[in-house]
């Protein structure tokens, strides 16, 4: 990292980050799908495998969402209506896909290049409508 200051004997300094503190130190915004890959994947991807429903929700969504799905870095997703056929076609979709503008939220599904079966997509599902049924 390059660092400009006003001091006249030394206006430029490079400085180093300690690396082991912040898994992300130095990841940039154009990093899509890559923390499903290397050492990323041991907190992204490694809790999650064999896992379905709630356990999986937890070890692959809470840290962005939630540890009740209404919201933390990322949006909440019990406000969906899950009843409502498109809203749920909408929610797996971004969930199997990503989503198109925002870098943080790669596809999940392994056909699109993530970690989760089809059937552990379904799963997350459940847990998300019956998760948002609580709240009403
Ligand atoms: C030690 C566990 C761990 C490791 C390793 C890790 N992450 Fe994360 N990641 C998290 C947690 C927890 C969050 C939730 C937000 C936070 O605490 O920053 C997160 C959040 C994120 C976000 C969303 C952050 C935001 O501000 O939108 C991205 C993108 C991300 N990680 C990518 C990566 C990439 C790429 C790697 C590998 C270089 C990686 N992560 C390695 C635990 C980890
Ligand atoms: C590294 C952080 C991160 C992780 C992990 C993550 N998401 Fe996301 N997700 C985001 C962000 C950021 C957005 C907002 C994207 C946008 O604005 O387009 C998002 C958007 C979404 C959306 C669309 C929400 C809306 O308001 O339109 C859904 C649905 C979703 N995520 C579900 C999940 C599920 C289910 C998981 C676990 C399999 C998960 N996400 C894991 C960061 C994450």
């Amino acid at each position: 990292m390059l660092v400009i200051s006003n001091d006249p004997v030394k206006p430029q300094a490079k400085i180093s980050v300690a690396a082991n503190v912040d898994p992300h130190a130095g990841v940039s915004s154009s990093i899509r799908g890559s923390m499903f890959a290397g050492k990323c994947a041991t907190c992204h991807v490694q809790q999650g495998i064999g896992k379905s429903g709630e356990d999986l929700y937890i070890a692959d969504c809470a840290m962005c969402h939630g540890f009740r799905a209404d919201g933390g870095e990322a949006p909440s997703l019990v406000r969906f209506n899950y009843s409502h056929k498109p809203v749920t076609a909408y929610v797996r979709d971004i969930i199997s896909h990503g989503s198109r503008s925002h870098l943080s939220m790669p596809g999940f599904l392994k056909a699109a290049g993530g970690p989760l079966t089809a059937a552990q997509i379904d799963s997350l599902m459940q847990y998300l409508s019956w998760r948002s049924d609580l709240g009403k």
